[in-house]
C-alpha cells in the first residue's frame, strides 16, 4: 500500500492534529508532519482561493516536488453574511486587532447571523502540479463566546445542526464537519483515487 506524505506548511499545532483525525480515516494511508521551515508570503487577494493558489505558485518555484509528498497551505475565513463576507480572507487579522469581541460587538443587534467558514487548500503534487481544494461549513455566529476548545474563532461559530460552538464539541465531532475536515477529505479522495498525481 502506497503510504503518503502530507507535509502542511503551517505552525499551528491545533491545524496539524485536526488534519491527522480527518485522515485517520483513510487507514494510516497519510502520514501528516508539519514544515515550519518554508515561509507563506500572504498576497493581498478578496478570494481565499487566489490567495492559497498565489501562494502556492511561489513556493514551487522554489520548492522541489518529492515522491508520493503532497506539500499543502491553507488559508481560511470566515464569511459572515450581514456584513458582506466580511472578516473573510482578512480573519487573521481581524482575529489578531478586533478579537472575537469586536466581531460580537458589531454584530449586536444584527438578526441574521449565518455565516460560512471556508478553506482554501493549495497543493504541490508529487508530480509538481499546483491544485486548489476546497471546503466549507456553514453556521452561525453565537450571541457571545462559548467553549474552551478548539482555537482562533471556535468559540463563537456554531456549526448548522448543532446549538453549539465548535470550541464546545469535541475535536473529533469538529473534525467530521468543519472547512477543513471537508478540504482534506477532498484532497485525500482525489489522491487516493490517483487524480492528483
Ligand atoms: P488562516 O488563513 O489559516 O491563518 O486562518 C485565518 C483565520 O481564521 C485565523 O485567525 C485562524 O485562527 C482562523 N481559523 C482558521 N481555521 C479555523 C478553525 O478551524 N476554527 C476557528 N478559527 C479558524
Amino acid at each position: 500500500m502506497t503510504r503518503y506524505r502530507i507535509l502542511l506548511i503551517t505552525g499551528n499545532v491545533h491545524k496539524k492534529r485536526e488534519v491527522e483525525i480527518i485522515l485517520s480515516d483513510y487507514e494510516s494511508m497519510f502520514e501528516v508532519e508539519m514544515e515550519p521551515n518554508i515561509r507563506k508570503v500572504e498576497v493581498q487577494a478578496d478570494d481565499i482561493y487566489d490567495i492559497a493558489r498565489q501562494a502556492m505558485l511561489d513556493i514551487s518555484r522554489i520548492v522541489k516536488p518529492r515522491k508520493d509528498t503532497y506539500l499543502v497551505l491553507e488559508d481560511d475565513g470566515l464569511y459572515i453574511e450581514a456584513l458582506g463576507g466580511f472578516p473573510g480572507p482578512y480573519s487573521e487579522y481581524v482575529y489578531r486587532t478586533l478579537g472575537l469581541e469586536g466581531i460580537l460587538k458589531i454584530m449586536s443587534g444584527i438578526e441574521n447571523r449565518s455565516a460560512v467558514f471556508r478553506a482554501a487548500l493549495g497543493v504541490l503534487t508529487p508530480s509538481g502540479k499546483v491544485e486548489v481544494v476546497q471546503g466549507s461549513c456553514r453556521g452561525r455566529i453565537a450571541d457571545s463566546k462559548r467553549g474552551k476548545g478548539g482555537f482562533g474563532y471556535d468559540p463563537i461559530f456554531v456549526p448548522l445542526g448543532y446549538d453549539i460552538t465548535f470550541a464546545e464539541m469535541g475535536i473529533e465531532e469538529k473534525c467530521k464537519i468543519s472547512h477543513r475536515a471537508r478540504a482534506f477529505r477532498t484532497l485525500a479522495d482525489l489522491i487516493v483515487s490517483g487524480v492528483l498525481k
